[in-house]
């Protein structure tokens, strides 16, 4: 009897005087838990006599409950001291500045590409994609430049060193433009698609590098002409450079794959010394900016896609993705465009939040 006083004073003491969670944790284990000394105390229950039980158990039992209250009483009265403490020795300064996460951004190539399948998307055309390791079938001979063709050494390919099984060379591609066969052979026609991707070539200064972005466009129907190409390409300039008043100009040109084919320069006028793409290039203070190739596919190059060039007729075109984008955002060197430098990706780079559409503006703001 005096015994279970004794132990209900000294237990009840001794948490009261627990200095912290862990204290009383070791606390709790020795009285309460399996091996706990109150809990020893119920097991010499089952050894008593009914009578005894019947007088000592509600003590016993209400020992374990008074030492269990007086444990989650003291936790309650540890955490809150513990939130006390910490609440008047930390400090929130409201007035400072939001701290900054590292926030990646959209890479004005991806966001040109994007603006591209947006706007074409919008005219009917779907996006296509080849590959960049390519046989010299699909890369020259079905875009009408045999082995022999001159247009072949202008294109500084790297080539692989080996041969496959069927005594193929494989090459990086040096253009956009066999995807054009690839989507004939896989789709047939009609078709309208654009094939925006990286191209290869031997080649470095500040307008080009080894690695650089073309967008191919392709279009095979019945009866297209000339004009269908030159309105497509003046439609999609319209709404990529967001201005009404992009004039061009068809120059006669030659490319192995397009008879004819056209040469397409962009009116620019000087704005503050600056070239802004935009009005006749022929008035006073204004000129021609070469913008990219097409014509109208050739009628070997259908051929050798698989289809009969006097049903089908179309045109194509190929510009480069990165040349649209220092032109329509203002970058001069385009080796940066591939460094990776953050103080650049900061400058020129577009928010993931900021999709290009239609109706808000395919150009986002940055
Ligand atoms: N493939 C050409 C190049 O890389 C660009 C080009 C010109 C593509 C005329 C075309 C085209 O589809 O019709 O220089």
């Amino acid at each position: 009897m005096t015994d279970l006083a004794t132990m209900r004073e000294s237990a009840l003491t001794r948490i009261e005087e627990a200095q912290d969670a862990a204290a009383l944790e070791s606390l709790r284990v020795e009285l309460l838990g399996k091996q706990g000394s109150i809990s020893g105390l119920m097991k010499t229950l089952g050894k008593m006599s009914p009578e005894e039980r019947q007088s000592e158990a509600p003590k016993i039992q209400g020992l374990r409950s008074d030492v269990a209250d007086a444990i989650a009483a003291k936790k309650d009265a540890l955490d809150a001291a513990e939130l006390e403490r910490r609440l008047a020795s930390e400090t929130l300064d409201l007035t400072l500045p939001e701290p900054q996460s590292p926030k990646g951004s959209v890479h004005p190539v991806s966001q040109v590409m994007d603006e591209l399948a947006e706007i074409f998307a919008d005219l009917g055309f779907s996006v296509a994609t080849g590959p960049e390791i390519e046989d010299d079938w699909h890369n020259f001979t079905a875009l009408n430049m045999a082995e022999t063709h001159p247009a072949r050494a202008m294109h500084d390919t790297f080539y692989f060193p080996d041969v496959d099984s069927e005594g193929r060379r494989m090459l990086l591609r040096t253009h956009t433009s066999p995807v054009q066969i690839r989507s004939m052979v896989k789709q047939g026609a009609p078709i309208r698609i654009i094939a925006p991707g990286r191209v290869y070539r031997s080649d470095s200064d500040a307008t080009h590098t080894p690695m650089f972005h073309q967008v191919e466009g392709l279009v095979i129907d019945k009866d297209i002409n000339l004009g269908h190409l030159k309105w497509t390409l003046e439609t999609f300039l319209k709404a990529f450079f967001e201005r009404d008043d992009i004039v061009l100009r068809l120059r006669p040109s030659y490319f192995p794959f397009t008879e004819p084919s056209v040469e397409v320069d962009v009116g620019w006028q000087d704005v503050n010394g600056r070239r802004v793409l935009g009005g006749d290039g022929d008035a006073p203070g204004h000129g021609w900016m070469e913008l990219l190739g097409s014509g109208m596919v050739n009628r070997r190059v259908i051929e050798f896609a698989g289809l009969d060039p006097d049903e089908w007729q179309g045109f194509a075109f190929g510009v480069g993705v990165d040349r649209l984008a220092m032109l329509k955002y203002g970058m001069d060197d385009l080796r940066a465009f591939f460094d990776g430098d953050q103080r650049w990706l900061d400058h020129y780079g577009f928010s993931p939040f900021d999709q290009p559409t239609l109706s808000a503006g395919v150009g986002a703001s940055a």
